[in-house]
């Protein structure tokens, strides 16, 4: 077929294309769903059909999917200058200011932003960063990355090594050596018959401090934690949690890396989950709401001290051996920074501090549905856990898939969110106002009691 012919493509043509966090056989048995626009918090399929992004893309599209700003922004920077690379001490004009207007939105002390095309790309760089900051102290030894259970930091090979999920990890041997899984500080699944959520987080407290002196403080380099653990359920950290691990970091001079790829940027009803949970990181990174997903862009921000040693290594070697061809596209770059300006002219943290007290009361009334064992969420975050047995916490036979099963229902009504297995996962874009709100969750709950009269 000639390439210039491609506009015609039916969806069962989309079998080329081995698309990622699919089952490859149900692509090629039934199509893809090709999605071909959008506007405000709604994309639409090739029939026309609309559906409400409960899931705001991946947990990216912020400004919902029809932002002018942003398009011209675009437009301007590919006019302008369509691409130059970061390398060799030169950089674009948007690029350098990004990195200036993060260093004002960021918690104290990160100053120090380094650019990427995907979270993913910035979880491998802050690991590298760990790695030659440790080498720059005189500490080879001090290498070992500690992550959670449930935890999701992106797909490459390091990444995926800190993700602990375990179809990010089986069949890809992974992972790698050298990264040390910790508990998740999910009470409701974890928490023991009498513990109070405060005894549970003193417990894990303790077993983070187990673990590091089981295995030599001398040897862990990081801990890696999202503020609020998204694709592994929307996990609200415990009480205390954090406030409880923090010291322990400290006391091993273990750096705390704050994943804020889903998190940053509003989401949890302050500019950064660092915010939300008082975390005080040595490093942080950022991807999606960044540039609300209109652009690939990443970011990893340091401390002073991690610059520190990155700059005492990179007078030793000679530079800095890290960088990517695109990291810190201009185009991406003036995207994002329009996207900042959208965020504080729009005062996006207040007005997700409004919507998410509709958003987290309709969210939380669900938890007395007969399919629900737990709602959590904050901002605009939600997660709804469903279980066979309330009283016993007993989940669904995986059999049934109860979790498609609702999401079945739901794209019938015009809403899109994300089944992770029998957890109902919802991140709307960041713009739902409170009829939105209302719309998603009276079309999840009817689905929610669709389901459970088939059963
Ligand atoms: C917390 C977190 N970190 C890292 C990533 C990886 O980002 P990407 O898919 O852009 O590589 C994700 C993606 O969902 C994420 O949620």
């Amino acid at each position: 077929m000639d390439v210039t012919q491609l506009n015609s493509l039916s969806a069962l043509d989309a079998k080329h294309h081995l698309h990622g966090s699919t089952n490859p056989r149900t692509v090629i048995e039934n199509g893809a769903m090709v999605v071909t626009g959008g506007s405000g918090i709604r994309i639409v399929d090739e029939d026309g059909k609309q559906y409400i992004e409960g899931l705001a893309g991946l947990w990216c599209a912020a400004l919902g999917f029809d932002e002018e700003r942003l398009v011209i922004a675009a437009e301007k920077q590919m006019r302008e200058m369509p691409y130059y690379h970061s390398f060799l001490g030169r950089a674009p004009a948007p690029t350098i200011k990004l990195a200036e207007a993060l260093s004002r939105i960021t918690p104290a002390g990160i100053n120090r932003f380094f650019f990427a095309c995907s979270g993913s790309e910035a979880i491998d760089s802050a690991i590298k960063m760990v790695w030659y900051y440790n080498n720059a102290k005189g500490r080879p030894q001090k290498k070992k990355i500690i992550s959670r259970l449930n935890s999701y930091h992106g797909v490459t090979v390091a990444g995926a090594s800190l993700t602990r999920l375990k179809i990010n990890q089986d069949g890809f041997d992974l992972p790698i050596d050298g990264f040390v899984q910790v508990p998740c500080p999910h009470y409701y699944r974890f928490g023991r018959d009498g513990e109070t959520e405060y005894e549970f987080s003193m417990r894990l407290a303790e077993e983070l401090e187990k673990t590091i002196l089981e295995e030599g403080p001398e040897t862990i380099a990081a801990f890696f934690a999202e503020p609020v653990q998204g694709a592994g359920g929307v996990i609200i950290p415990s009480q205390g949690y954090f406030d409880l691990i923090q010291p322990i970091l400290k006391k091993y001079d273990i750096l705390f890396v704050v994943d804020e790829v889903i998190c940053g940027f509003c989401r949890t009803g302050n500019m950064f989950g660092a915010d939300t949970y008082n975390l005080k990181p040595d490093i942080m990174t950022m991807a999606k709401g960044l540039s609300a997903g209109y652009q690939p862009i990443s970011a990893v921000g340091i401390s002073d001290e991690v610059f520190e040693g990155v700059l005492k290594l990179g007078d030793e070697k000679g530079a800095f051996g890290h960088g990517f061809t695109f990291g810190g596209h201009p185009v991406s770059a003036a995207v994002a920074l329009e996207t900042l300006n959208i965020y504080q002219e729009r005062d996006m943290v207040g007005h997700v501090q409004a919507v998410s007290q509709t958003f987290q009361r309709r969210l939380h009334a669900l938890a007395d549905h007969a399919l629900v064992g737990e709602t959590r969420g904050v901002g605009l975050l939600g997660a709804v856990e469903m279980v066979a047995d309330k009283s016993s916490k007993e989940k669904f036979d995986p059999a049934l898939n109860m979790g498609t099963q609702v999401f079945e229902e739901t794209k019938k009504n015009g809403l899109l969110f994300r089944a992770a297995g029998d957890t109902l996962l919802l991140c709307p874009p960041l713009i739902v106002m409170d009829s939105d709100v209302n719309e998603i969750f009276d079309i999840l709950e009817n689905a929610l009691n669709t389901v459970a009269n088939r059963i």
